[in-house]
């Protein structure tokens, strides 16, 4: 990251517009490496020491959030009458330009990672990457080896190409596993529809390798380590 204006910077950050920073700076509430910033378009270098109203404040280029979606919460950063989960991520870790790196339905609860790093959103979700996705489906009627067997092969649908293979484990006669390596729109539910089974309810556990942190509650989020990044990256998923 190479030097940057302190309020181009700060703004990036989410701690205001640049006129708010500059208003900060003037009153001297912003100190960079111990000396009071004196001027809002000081240059700074991506270590700096940057303190705002007494509070430290680390520079990162892009942040990463993984969050605990809840039902009701859109996978957008805007939703007309809907909440979405960027409404969600508190003001601490706001910062222009968040969005959810892929889509969850609205009644679709778990992993959401969410981003302003554009880059890594296209190459987790890009078809070339096929970085997996495990969710746990709850479905109204009796799951079976043939129901295995058919997300195996690759289920015909409707006015789409053949789905990728999905492997589903069944963990009780209503409950499976699936690993999905694509991300086609209502693409489980319209899998189990397929096989005659309704999804009663859906939640994505874990993303490449990452499993979802299961101290975060639904709609709390946290942000993830550079190890956890590379583990979202990891084709071969969870273990
Ligand atoms: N498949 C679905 O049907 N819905 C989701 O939210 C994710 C995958």
């Amino acid at each position: 990251m190479k030097e940057e204006r302190l309020d181009k910077l700060l703004a990036a950050q989410g701690i205001g517009s640049r006129k708010e920073i500059k208003e900060l700076v003037r009153k001297g509430g912003v100190v960079v490496n111990g000396c009071m910033a004196k001027s809002a378009d000081l240059k700074i270098a991506p270590d700096a020491e940057v303190v705002v109203q007494g509070k430290p404040i680390l520079l990162k280029k892009h942040l990463y959030l993984m969050m605990n979606k809840p039902t009701g919460v859109v996978s957008a950063s805007r939703g007309d009458d809907c909440p979405t989960v960027v409404d969600l991520v508190p003001p601490e870790l706001k910062r222009r330009g968040l969005f959810p790196a892929g889509r969850l339905d609205k009644d679709t609860t778990g992993f959401v990672l969410i981003t302003d790093d554009g880059a890594f959103a296209h190459d987790i979700l890009s078809p070339k990457h096929h970085i997996p996705k495990t969710y746990i489906a709850t479905l109204d009627g009796i799951l079976t080896e043939k129901v295995v067997e058919a997300f195996a092969g690759g289920i015909p649908l409707k006015n789409e190409d053949r789905c990728l293979p999905a492997q589903l484990t069944i963990l009780d006669d209503h409950t499976a596993k699936v690993v999905l390596h694509e991300g086609m729109y209502h693409q489980i539910k319209r899998m189990f529809a397929a096989c005659g089974l309704h999804v009663d309810a859906l939640h994505r556990m874990a993303m490449g390798a990452l499993p979802l942190d299961e101290n975060l509650a639904e709609g709390q989020c946290r942000e993830l380590t550079p190890q956890e990044l590379e583990l979202v990256q990891n084709r071969d998923g969870l273990k």
